[in-house]
């Protein structure tokens, strides 16, 4: 396991954006999975930058998203897929190869999971997946107590993560109760991981997550065992990992 510190939420940023470039987007025909939420929102702003500078290039990359939330409307605000609209698709040109996100309301869910299963196996896999971290240590929407043999699935959101989203849905009571999410085991199947970490929020479940037990109690343990994970911090929320 590599771990980077860096100093504030700027660098790591920009060392998150470069390092995707570096093991995603120079070899043509990769396979990366990104995430969503608050961290990795300085990364695409800068990949963005990059891409809109002619630095990289996304149009032989094929991208998975690893999560969507169950029942909402697709063009709801607040899906997955309308947040990597806003982060990233509408400010570069030319788009991914490919592009795959859980519909946040399927005809069929279970058909869903397996066709985006499907999808991540016709692809030959992940090189990379770009991972945050929960503060109750879940990775995708793998919630504590999830087996590690998930492939895609139905996730029932914890309550702290239905918490940690109620200001954004006005109030817990609206943040939708399941997700789709990818599995522990289509995550540790990609050849690299890149894990980050901002925020002093984040500091103790880190601690727990990389020097703890390997547990599904903390679902983000099992990164310990990725032969290949890369852990990029910030400062604050590295406070207790030296
Ligand atoms: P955050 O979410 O980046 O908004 O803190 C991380 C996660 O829940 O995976």
């Amino acid at each position: 396991m590599d771990v980077i510190v860096k100093p504030d939420y700027r660098t790591l940023s920009e060392t998150a954006a470069r390092l995707v470039a570096r093991w995603s987007l120079v070899e043509p025909g990769s396979v990366v999975m990104l995430p969503t939420g608050n961290t990795p929102k300085g990364m695409y702003a800068e990949l963005a930058q990059l891409a809109a500078a002619g630095l990289i290039d996304f149009s032989s990359v094929t991208v998975f998203s690893l999560d969507e939330y169950l029942d909402l409307p697709e063009d709801d605000e607040r899906t997955f897929r309308r947040y990597m609209m806003r982060h990233l698709w509408n400010k570069i040109s030319p788009g991914p190869a490919a592009w795959h996100i859980p519909s946040s309301r399927p005809a069929d869910v279970q058909a869903e999971c397996q066709a985006f299963d499907r999808k991540v196996a016709e692809s030959g896999g992940a090189d990379l997946a770009v991972l945050g971290i929960g503060e109750n240590g879940h990775i995708a929407f793998n919630e504590p107590g999830t087996p590690w043999d998930r492939t895609t699935h139905v996730a029932e959101l914890a309550p702290q993560s239905r918490r940690g989203e109620a200001e954004r849905f006005g109030g817990v009571e609206h943040v939708p109760k399941q997700a789709i999410t990818v599995g522990v085991k289509t995550i540790m199947r990609a050849r690299r991981v890149l894990l980050l970490a901002s925020g002093e929020a984040k500091a103790e479940v880190l601690y727990r997550a990389l020097k703890g037990p390997i547990t599904t109690d903390v679902p983000a343990s099992v990164l310990q065992l990725h032969p290949q994970l890369t852990v990029l911090v910030e400062r604050a929320a590295g406070a207790h990992i030296g």
